[in-house]
């Protein structure tokens, strides 16, 4: 069991000599240790594409219990969406509503920023988790659906960190943006072809570098989170010897939980990351150490 933050505490704690007779001292409570004071979302509000499920929804989850003020969720599917919403009111006390909306449709994603900005006050943190996958090898892969995971996946995500960018730069309070990268941007899985989603997530990954250094002045970082293999409906449909083939080549042995992705959502979206832009943040069990 990983340790509580009393626990810490009481480690930390100096020994004292106690008299057997004595009443125990009234111990006062330790303020929240300044690291910890630093992953505060309080007053933030944060927009999160592709929430509904998987990873975007354990990342909003942990921004959620970091303290926000109200939080969005654009994904494509009201049905688990809407539940989603009603789960982070309900177990983290956030204000959350849920819109629908392909994240490539422009003009309808910026109605959209307008209207949170309008109902919530501010976009603080924006965290693009929305994505897709597909296995075809490069010779049989229509352009067609090339350009399709290419639209989703880069695309989308330009088109949500523009929008969400403008706001930010015109209330003139900076931000936090977040993209979701993978492991896939900086090597080729193997064996699985999939040509488009690797081309797709290291353009995403080079795009929030030039956010980051274009948005620098205006106090917006940039950063990205790029999984390895994490237990989520997008790997569900793999064969297991497939499965167990990605095990043999990652250090630590097995995929990721979703909530292992918890901690550096938070530590970007807050002031605990303040001096960390343009960063890819990989996390994949050693997988692309080897
Ligand atoms: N699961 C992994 O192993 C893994 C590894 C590395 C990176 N990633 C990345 O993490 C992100 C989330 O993946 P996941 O495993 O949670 O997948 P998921 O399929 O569980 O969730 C993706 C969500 O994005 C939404 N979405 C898809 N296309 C959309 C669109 N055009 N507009 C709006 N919403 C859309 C889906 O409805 C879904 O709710 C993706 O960007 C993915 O590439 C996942």
């Amino acid at each position: 069991m990983p340790p509580s933050i009393d626990m810490l505490t009481a480690e930390a704690a100096p020994a004292v000599d106690v008299p057997a007779t004595a009443e125990p001292a009234a111990r006062p409570l330790p303020a929240m240790p300044q690291a910890f004071a630093q992953f505060s979302l309080e007053g933030k509000v944060a927009v999160v594409t592709g929430g509904a499920q998987g990873l975007g929804f354990a990342m909003a989850e942990s921004l959620c219990s970091a303290g926000l003020k109200a939080i969005a969720i654009l994904d494509l599917r009201p049905d688990v969406g809407e539940a989603a919403c009603a789960s982070l009111t309900k177990v983290h006390g956030t204000p959350a509503q849920f819109f629908a909306v392909d994240v490539t449709a422009y003009d309808a994603v910026a109605r959209i920023m307008d209207d949170i900005v309008a109902k919530f006050g501010s976009i603080d943190i924006l965290l693009n988790s929305a994505g897709v996958v597909e296995n075809i090898p490069a010779e049989d892969y229509s352009y067609e659906r090339f350009k399709r995971v290419i639209d989703i996946n880069l695309n989308g995500s330009f088109v949500c960190a523009q929008l969400a960018g403008k706001k930010m730069i015109e209330a003139g309070t900076g931000g936090s943006i977040i993209l979701v990268g993978s492991m896939s941007g900086s090597i080729v899985n193997w064996p699985q072809p999939q040509i488009a989603y690797n081309a797709s997530k290291a353009g995403v990954i080079h795009m929030m570098k030039t956010f980051a250094a274009e948005w620098a002045r205006f106090g917006i970082r940039c950063n990205s989170i790029s999984p390895g293999y994490m237990h989520t409906g997008l790997l569900s449909s793999f064969e297991p010897a497939l499965v167990q083939s990605w095990f043999d080549k990652t250090p630590m042995k097995r995929m990721g939980e979703p909530k292992e992705l918890q901690g550096v959502a938070v530590w970007l979206a807050s002031g605990a990351s303040s001096f960390c832009t343009g960063s890819d943040i990989v996390v994949d069990g050693g997988y692309t150490a080897l």
